[in-house]
């Protein structure tokens, strides 16, 4: 390993020229819904001892600070249901070096949450929303209560982050006839939407996701016929491909891990709940921080090198179906998107 050949102390870089500046922090795998693309009805959630603490979770936004990242999201499973989240996100908020502090949420703690949030220095939002009608989301969430989870994002609106995105995820045969209804939705309210291809994580036995997924081009289309869309030039977009609506505020992104290939510009890695560092959402390659963690106590350097260790492991790009490669059954809920 030459890591100290190609790093300087304080950015990360891996094999393949990529700078990574962008860490994703699962804070926990439980959740209060149960998406039919995310969960199983009965799930079995870790037990406490595999989960990082709020204390290691802050050592490591720390050592990612430490190491040129200033870009930190936040997700879960849903990240708000977890106790004394705000005592994190508040002492995250403080780092110095950190640009952009995130939150990845299913919106049904915002109501009390949005402003709290905010003062934290939460600076952008992406909250889940997959349905207008009350029924039908929840169906799709198989626990979520619709008018609960808008009050929350009409906190979040007068909260006053720099940006609010719904994420949606269309399936065939649920909400494809909402596309324009939720598009229309985040229009009225100025806030921006992004639509979601289904991804084959987790262990979901509710649907074929063949059968079910509704591709990006699809939902373009449907759109293009009421409104016309002009693409926005965005390079630090990952996998989305966002869009402007004639006059309007409103963005509206295309996320499709799939179908598109943004990996030579990614910039990102993912820390799971039980402090697994993973490379790639697509491929296995990962390293166990909770262990250095546990065996360092206090000592942030010994996970600072294996963390710069570990860029060496991010794969040049992912593969989702790949028949040659033993299929992932890994949860949204653990890998935090
Ligand atoms: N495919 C695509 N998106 C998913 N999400 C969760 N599971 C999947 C999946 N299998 C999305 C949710 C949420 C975000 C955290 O991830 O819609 O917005
Ligand atoms: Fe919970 Fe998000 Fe998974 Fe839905 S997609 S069950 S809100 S973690």
């Amino acid at each position: 390993m030459n890591a100290e050949a190609k790093q300087d102390s304080t950015s990360l870089v891996d094999k393949h020229g990529r700078r990574v500046d962008y860490v994703r922090l699962s804070v926990t795998d439980r959740c209060d819904f149960r998406c039919v693309y995310c969960m199983s009805e009965e799930m079995t959630f870790l037990p406490r001892n595999q989960v990082l603490s709020l204390e290691e979770i802050f050592r490591v936004a720390k050592s990612f600070t430490e190491l040129g990242v200033d870009k930190i999201r936040l997700t879960g499973g849903e990240p708000l249901v977890r106790k004394n989240v705000m005592s994190l996100v508040e002492k995250i908020g403080a780092l110095p070096g950190l640009k952009e502090l995130l939150l990845t949420t299913n919106g049904s703690q915002l109501e009390k949450l949005a402003t709290p949030l905010r003062d934290a220095g939460v600076n952008r939002i992406n909250i889940s929303l997959d349905s207008l009608d009350a029924d039908s989301f929840h169906k799709m969430t198989r626990t979520g209560k619709l008018d609960k989870v808008q009050r929350g994002i009409e906190a979040a609106v007068a909260a006053g982050f720099d940006a609010i995105r719904l994420n949606t995820v269309i399936l065939r045969g649920r909400n494809e006839h909402e596309i324009l209804d939720l598009l229309e939705y985040a229009m009225g309210l100025g806030i921006n939407i992004a639509y979601i291809e289904e991804m084959p994580l987790g262990d979901v036995s509710d649907h074929e996701r063949l059968d079910t997924m509704v591709t990006n081009e699809e939902v373009r289309d449907i759109i293009s016929e009421r409104y016309s869309l002009d693409p926005i030039d965005m390079t630090t977009a990952g996998p989305s491909r966002y869009y402007r609506i004639d006059s309007h505020a409103t963005k509206v992104g295309f996320i499709s891990p799939i179908s598109h290939n943004f990996c030579e510009t990614c910039n990102r890695v993912r820390v799971t709940v039980e402090g697994r560092l993973l490379l790639c959402l697509g491929n296995e390659h990962s390293m166990d921080l909770r262990k250095v963690l546990r065996d360092n106590p206090g000592n942030d350097d010994v996970l600072k090198t294996h963390i710069i260790e570990a860029m060496d492991l991010k794969p040049l790009q992912h593969n989702f179906y790949d028949k040659d490669q033993p299929q992932l059954v890994r949860f949204m809920n653990m890998t935090g998107g």
